[in-house]
C-alpha cells in the first residue's frame, strides 16, 4: 500500500463532523486546502463526497470514492468499491501524492497506512460532533514538523500544522 497523507481541519480534541457536515469551514482553511491538494489524488469514503459543494468531485484533482454501492454515481469521480479496488486505482498515480480526505470511517481502516498529516486545529471545542480522528499529539511516533499562525479568521484562531510519522 502506497503511503498515504491525512488532510483535515480539526477542533482541540479532534473532532471533525457533525450530521454530515463538516464541523467549521472557513475560507483561509479552503484556500489552503485547495493549495495543497490540487494537482494530486483525493481518497475519500462516500459520506465525504456528499458533503462537497454539489456532491461532486473537487476540480483539479482525480478523487477516488469508496462506496459499496456499484452503481453509484456522481461527478467527477472515480469509483471505487473496496480497499483492493481502491488499492489498484492508486497505483496508476506514482507521480503524484495521495490525499486522505475522509472521513472517520476511512480512517479508521487505513490509518496504519498514513504517514503525513495536514491538520487545521481550530482553537475551539465544538459541544456537539459525531466524527473524530485520531489525536496525533497524543501518538509518540508523530512529530510536529511544521507550524504556521496562529491566523484569525474573526470567529476562531486556526493553527496550520504538519505532521510526520517518524517509525
Ligand atoms: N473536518 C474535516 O476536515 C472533514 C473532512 C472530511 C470529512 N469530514 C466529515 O466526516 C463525516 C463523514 O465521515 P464518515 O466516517 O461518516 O464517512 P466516510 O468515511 O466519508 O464514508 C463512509 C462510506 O464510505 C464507504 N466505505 C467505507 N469503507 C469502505 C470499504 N472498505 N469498501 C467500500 N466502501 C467503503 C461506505 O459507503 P456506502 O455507504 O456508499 O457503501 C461508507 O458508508 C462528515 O460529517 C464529514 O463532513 C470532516
Amino acid at each position: 500500500m502506497r503511503d498515504l497523507e491525512l488532510i483535515f481541519i480539526v477542533d482541540e480534541n479532534w473532532n471533525i463532523g457533525l450530521n454530515g457536515d463538516m464541523l467549521y469551514k472557513t475560507k483561509v482553511d479552503l484556500d489552503h486546502f485547495r493549495n495543497t491538494t490540487e494537482g494530486q489524488v483525493l481518497l475519500m469514503g462516500r459520506k465525504t463526497l456528499e458533503a462537497l459543494p454539489g456532491g461532486r468531485g473537487l476540480k483539479n484533482r482525480i478523487n477516488i470514492v469508496l462506496s459499496r454501492d456499484e452503481n453509484y454515481q456522481a461527478e467527477n469521480i472515480v469509483l471505487v468499491n473496496s480497499l483492493d479496488q481502491m488499492e489498484r486505482e492508486i497505483e496508476k498515480y506514482p507521480d503524484k501524492k495521495i490525499f486522505l480526505i475522509g472521513g472517520e470511517n476511512l480512517v479508521k481502516q487505513l490509518f496504519d497506512s498514513c504517514t503525513y498529516a495536514y491538520i487545521t486545529k481550530i482553537n475551539h471545542k465544538f459541544k456537539n460532533f459525531d466524527s473524530s480522528i485520531p489525536n496525533l499529539d497524543d501518538l509518540d511516533n508523530w512529530k510536529i514538523v511544521k507550524k504556521q499562525g496562529p491566523v484569525d479568521d474573526k470567529t476562531h484562531l486556526l493553527t496550520f500544522l504538519e505532521y510526520k510519522k517518524i517509525k
